[in-house]
């Protein structure tokens, strides 16, 4: 049997989770000489040992669980053990793995609890058979992106909890309220004993709280650079510590800022970063893959503009601000025009990141990615040409003065590459989905500030 399910009272703790890192629910077996059974360890062991001061050289001896349970092998040869040897706990927590032992105890193997059933083809437990998950935390997890990522994950069947200090839209935890393996934490992530507290029984962190946008950071800029790197760099140094695997940072494409040459950007390309906004996100970026090791291995993805409708609005994006004014003004203001953006819906942002929770760490683990949809590169005003076709009452005002001089096209190939995603919903399937909200939707007001960054955090 394979070697990393076994483990000695003697070994280190560091041993340990370097035999657990990157299989959600797996146990090691820890057994004397003779590989008799004496208890298993699992990660959620391990996180809670350092949290109360063990450090990683140190031997699991006191920290491992020595009531378990297990099946005799020749119990199972003869499909005679029955639902008492798995405890209610174990059972209702989804304890996944048993090991298997002969008449002196000694570790034969380690099997699921989803195999065992199968080998049993026992009826009680087959109903209560549910897949391993990991369990995911959404720092910031109410947001623009996070609301329509926490959706997906709960109907997927993930434990999600989210962390977040709901600065715009408090209706958006409601969606999730009735769902039993939601929880929700309000508070900041900024606060040290926030992130401790929430991330005790985690095996994925995704993190996207922020100050966001270059006119919000420009507005707050000391609560910007607290939430965009400084909570950031010490949840990558908690995570880091506790032997998270999977970390997965939302960064922007705005690190390139401005490229005068207009070629197609890779994650290999200069980084030209024109806002405080920007430049904390290098920051991040590089604050993270300061903290990678043999377990802990961030993905970072930059961002295209985000777009689409979602349970939290934001009426200060590009292709969102464009649906709203032609609707509501049958007008689109464009100061410019000429620059390139990246662009992609937030469903497929969604999507981008379910893809890299279950990729393995070989593929994403320690990795920048551009994800954006590479059809979706355009000049801004072929953006608001786009909205003309399907607002068809809507006219474009072009003025001269540029607001953003950022201007860059990027190439999300490697993430393709890597995990087999592509971007694939389009900018005018969003203006429809607008259309359809607005029209269905009479006393929808788009203006209120709760839908903007920029509009509540200049006021508060
Ligand atoms: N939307 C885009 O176009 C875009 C583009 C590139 C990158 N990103 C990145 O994606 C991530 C999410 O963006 P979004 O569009 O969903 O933004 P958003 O503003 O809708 O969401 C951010 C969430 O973080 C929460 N938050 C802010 N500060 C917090 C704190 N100190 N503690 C706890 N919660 C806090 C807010 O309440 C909000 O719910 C950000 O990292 C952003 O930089 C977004």
């Amino acid at each position: 049997m394979d070697k990393d399910n076994f483990i000695r009272e003697s070994d280190k703790i560091s041993t340990a989770l370097k035999k657990i890192s990157g299989s959600f629910g797996k146990i090691v077996c820890v057994t004397d000489n003779n590989k008799k059974l004496l208890g298993v360890l699992t990660s959620g062991d391990i996180r809670r040992a350092i949290l109360s001061g063990h450090g990683s050289n140190q031997p699991i001896k006191k920290i491992y669980n020595k009531k378990v349970s297990f099946i005799f092998e020749d119990e199972l040869k003869n499909k005679k053990f029955n639902k008492s040897i798995f405890t209610d706990r174990e059972i209702n927590q989804s304890i996944f793995y048993i090991p298997i032992v002969d008449k002196k105890k000694r570790v034969k193997n380690i099997l699921t609890t989803e195999r065992i059933v199968e080998l049993m083809e026992n009826k009680i437990l087959k109903n209560k058979k549910k897949k391993k998950l990991p369990k995911i935390l959404i720092v910031g997890g109410v947001g623009y992106i996070g609301s329509i990522l926490c959706n997906k994950l709960l109907r997927k069947g993930y434990e999600v909890k989210i962390v977040d200090k709901v600065l715009y839209d408090k209706s958006v935890v409601n969606n999730f309220k009735k769902n039993k393996n939601f929880s929700f934490i309000k508070a900041d992530i900024c606060d040290l004993n926030t992130q401790i507290n929430v991330i005790k029984d985690i095996d994925v962190v995704i993190f996207l709280a922020e100050i966001v946008g270059d006119p919000a950071c420009n507005a707050r800029p000391e609560d910007a650079l607290k939430t965009n790197y400084l909570s950031i760099a010490s949840m990558a140094q908690l995570c880091s510590y506790l032997g998270i695997s999977k970390f997965i940072y939302t960064s922007s494409c705005s690190v390139y800022g401005l490229d005068k040459e207009n070629k197609l950007l890779t994650e290999k390309s200069n980084l030209n970063p024109i806002s405080h906004y920007a430049r904390m996100k290098i920051m991040s970026e590089k604050a993270l893959l300061a903290n990678k090791n043999d377990i802990f291995k961030p993905t970072i993805f930059r961002l295209g503009t985000v777009f689409g409708p979602s349970l939290r609005n934001r009426f200060d994006l590009v292709v969102n601000t464009m649906a709203k004014n032609a609707y509501y003004e049958g007008k689109i203001n464009l100061h410019g025009g000429e620059q390139w953006r990246p662009n992609i819906h937030v469903e497929d942002v969604a999507d981008g990141i379910i893809t890299s929770i279950k990729s393995s760490q070989q593929k994403v683990g320690s990795k920048i990615f551009n994800l954006s949809s590479d059809k979706s590169n355009f000049k801004i005003k072929e953006i608001a040409l786009a909205a003309e076709k399907v607002f068809k009452k809507s006219k474009i005002n072009i003025r001269k003065n540029m607001i953003d001089n950022r201007n860059y096209r990027v190439s999300s190939k490697k993430f393709f590459l890597s995990s087999g995603f592509k971007a694939s919903r389009t900018i005018k399937q969003a203006y429809k989905d607008f259309k359809k909200l607005f029209k269905n939707n009479k006393n929808f007001n788009p203006n209120k500030k709760i839908y903007s960054n920029i509009k509540l955090l200049s006021e508060k």
